[in-house]
């Protein structure tokens, strides 16, 4: 049994890693679509085709559970894919909106995410269910993806975005951060530099792992020792670029694949 991952690019590594920490006894096989990233400003039904054809290719890999590490694939593509896959057991992302709105003292609670994100369906019913009573502030970080993929965590761009971003929310009266793209838990230390010690930061990632731990208890999904198991990463952007991000999170070096993409229904393998 095989987990599968994917996202725009290297946001969904995060992830990756800490499913690694916690479930050691899977193989991982990893695909970051950086030929396409950001996905933030693309239009949902263009990010459901890549989706799809992303998710065709992990089963090919022989993933019985796909993480969807990414909020805006989650949110164009997750029903349509559970839908048309149902015997994959899929993990979605969305911004953990509910477990800020039960945190917060001042009733305020400041959304980072991309543009699709909050456009789809998914976004607006978590806000309806759980946070109507508070006070919500969203910026997209308009270029903070790009930064991130350059494995500029911490640089001028970076900080100015991020600036940007959370100091009208601060004067506003914002106590609780959700990071509603995994691209964003790189930048923790800068965000909260920016913020201080009393705004709380959301990050979603242990809900996923959680999450993934009960679908592979619920299956009985058979395991292997920790040292056999392996991570494979795709990417269908340069291989340079993900292992930049990956050596600074991985401890061994892992595995690179270029694929290319032929037209959005279509990936070919490289050498
Ligand atoms: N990491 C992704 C997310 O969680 C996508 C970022 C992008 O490609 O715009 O939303």
């Amino acid at each position: 049994m095989n987990i599968g991952v994917f996202d725009s690019g290297v946001g969904g590594l995060w992830i990756l890693k800490h499913l690694k920490e916690k479930l050691p006894e899977y193989n991982y096989v990893f695909f970051g679509d950086q030929g396409h990233v950001p996905y933030g400003p693309r239009p949902l039904e263009e990010i459901r085709d890549f989706s799809e054809t992303i998710t065709q290719f992990l089963i090919e890999k022989e993933c019985n559970i796909i993480v969807i590490a990414c909020n805006t694939a989650s949110a164009a593509a997750l029903k349509y894919l559970r839908d048309k896959f149902p015997d994959i057991s899929f993990v979605g992302m969305e911004p953990a909106i509910k477990p800020a709105a039960e945190s917060t003292h001042t009733n305020k609670v400041g959304v980072l995410a991309t543009p699709a994100t909050f456009q789809g369906e998914l976004y607006n019913s978590v806000v309806e269910r759980f946070a109507h009573d508070v006070e919500i502030y969203k910026d997209t970080c308009d270029g903070l993806v790009l930064e991130i993929e350059k494995g500029n965590f911490e640089g001028t761009n970076t900080r100015q975005i991020l600036e940007t971003a959370l100091t009208p929310m601060l004067e506003c009266g914002i106590d609780t951060v959700v990071l509603g793209c995994t691209h964003y838990p790189f930048v923790v230390p800068l965000i909260k530099e920016i913020v201080g010690e009393n705004v709380n930061i959301i990050d979603p990632t242990s809900a996923i792992v959680k999450r993934v731990n009960s679908i592979i208890l619920d299956n009985s999904f058979e395991s292997k020792s920790a040292l056999d198991s392996r991570i494979e990463i795709f990417t269908s952007g340069e291989k340079e670029r993900m292992e930049t991000v990956a050596s600074k999170l991985f401890k061994n070096k892992v595995n690179i694949s270029k694929v290319q993409w032929k037209d959005n229904f279509n990936l070919i393998m490289l050498k």
